[in-house]
């Protein structure tokens, strides 16, 4: 048998989380215990207009993550996904995949991540059956809307959709 390699193993969840949901969380937590730490990064889009800003979603992140700390990390980046995940020493990328309806843009990116780096993998976790259905699109327009958000994001980020929503910009 190999003698167990003591490299410790991190991977990069990227994404827009705007704002992070439940949704994420749970995936986030998963990939904690299959890595020893797990970079989640918000990628710095100028084609989207975000609800919150990139250093607003960081923020929301690094609460929403507390009670994972010290298996996580937060940070921002634009460019190509591969290349931050070498910057942060990723083997792998961590994606959640809801349903079908996922599954074609995702293995598009997995496969082009692939082109571009053959050496970082990406992993796909199958989301919780009750978060099937979750997007953050999805959870602003029930905020917008006045329906209730609070199965869908933690407290703070619940507040701060609310806050946001009453009062854009
Ligand atoms: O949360 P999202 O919006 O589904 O995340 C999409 C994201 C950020 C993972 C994807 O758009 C991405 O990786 N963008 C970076 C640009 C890039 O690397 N493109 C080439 C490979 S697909």
């Amino acid at each position: 048998m190999k003698e167990p390699v003591s490299r410790s193993r991190v991977a990069l969840y990227p994404g827009s989380f705007d704002p992070i949901t439940l949704g994420h969380i749970d995936i986030l937590e998963r990939a904690t215990g299959i890595f020893d730490r797990v970079v989640v990064s918000v990628l710095r889009n100028p084609e989207k207009q975000p609800l919150f800003s990139v250093e607003e979603r960081v923020e929301l992140i690094r609460e929403a993550t507390r009670p994972l700390d010290g298996d996580v990390e937060v940070d921002a980046f634009d460019g190509l996904t591969v290349e931050h995940a070498k910057q942060v020493g990723a083997i792998a990328i961590v994606r959640g995949l809801r349903a079908v309806s996922d599954f074609e843009s995702e293995f598009q990116m997995a496969l082009m991540n692939r082109r571009l780096d053959p050496d970082i993998h990406t992993v796909f976790l199958m989301t919780s059956a009750p978060n099937v259905f979750m997007s953050s699109a999805l959870v602003k327009e029930v905020c917008r809307l006045g329906g209730d958000i609070s199965e869908f994001v933690p407290p703070a980020i619940a507040e701060a959709l609310r806050r946001r929503v009453a009062r854009p910009g």
